[in-house]
């Protein structure tokens, strides 16, 4: 039986979308449900493109009760992937599918991670700190922002005239290279 991946994503969704492009035609994996507390993510769209299941859930569902729990139970999920999903995962989440939720960060933890630490913020930080190099990190996820343990980290340099943007971009490069192909490896080491 194919390995069952979820997405949780709250905006855009590129990297939602080379997953789901990732494992389109694959034997060993498939996407079978987009999440999202944001009903105007971007991430909708590619969802229906894909002709990928989507949920919509609100703050009160997510962290009062145990539909979403419920929902990927039912769909036998195996792996949760965050893709640019800014709420804090609650413990009842966590401890239902241990070591089985994994998130993408845009830096080198445990550099310029924590509550806040999020899509631009992050990179106007790194630049404010005339830092020469950044990346990105792929970890397991815990009760804490940005702390569990690291699975892949891969880096970029910073040029001294590099802007936001090109800070974005290069690591939206390495992101979307490396991110569908690290979740695969994952799930190869997964028992069932
Ligand atoms: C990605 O750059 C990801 O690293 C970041 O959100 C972006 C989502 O982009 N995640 C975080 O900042 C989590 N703290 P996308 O919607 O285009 O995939």
């Amino acid at each position: 039986m194919k390995k069952r991946i979820a997405i949780f994503a709250s905006g855009s969704g590129s990297n939602a979308q080379k997953i789901m492009e990732h494992f389109k035609r694959s034997s060993e994996a498939e996407v079978v449900l987009i999440l999202t507390n944001n009903p105007q993510a971007y991430v909708l769209q590619r969802a229906d493109n894909f002709e990928v299941p989507s949920h919509i859930f609100t703050r009160h569902e997510f962290y009062q009760t145990d539909d979403v729990i419920k929902l990927l139970k039912n769909l036998q999920v195996d792996l949760i992937v965050l893709a640019g999903f800014l709420w804090l995962v609650p413990v009842p989440l966590l401890k239902a599918f241990p070591n089985r939720i994994i998130n993408l960060h845009p830096a080198l933890l445990p550099k310029y991670g924590g509550a806040g630490m999020y899509g631009d913020h992050v990179h106007k930080a790194i630049l404010a700190n005339k830092e020469e190099e950044s990346g990105i990190t792929i970890h397991f996820v815990n009760a804490e922002f940005d702390e569990g343990e690291i699975i892949h980290q891969s880096k970029f340099r910073i040029d001294p005239d590099d802007t936001l943007e090109m800070i974005k971009f290069k690591g939206q490069q390495l992101e979307h290279q490396h991110f569908p192909r690290v979740v695969e490896n994952l799930l190869k080491k997964m028992k069932s």
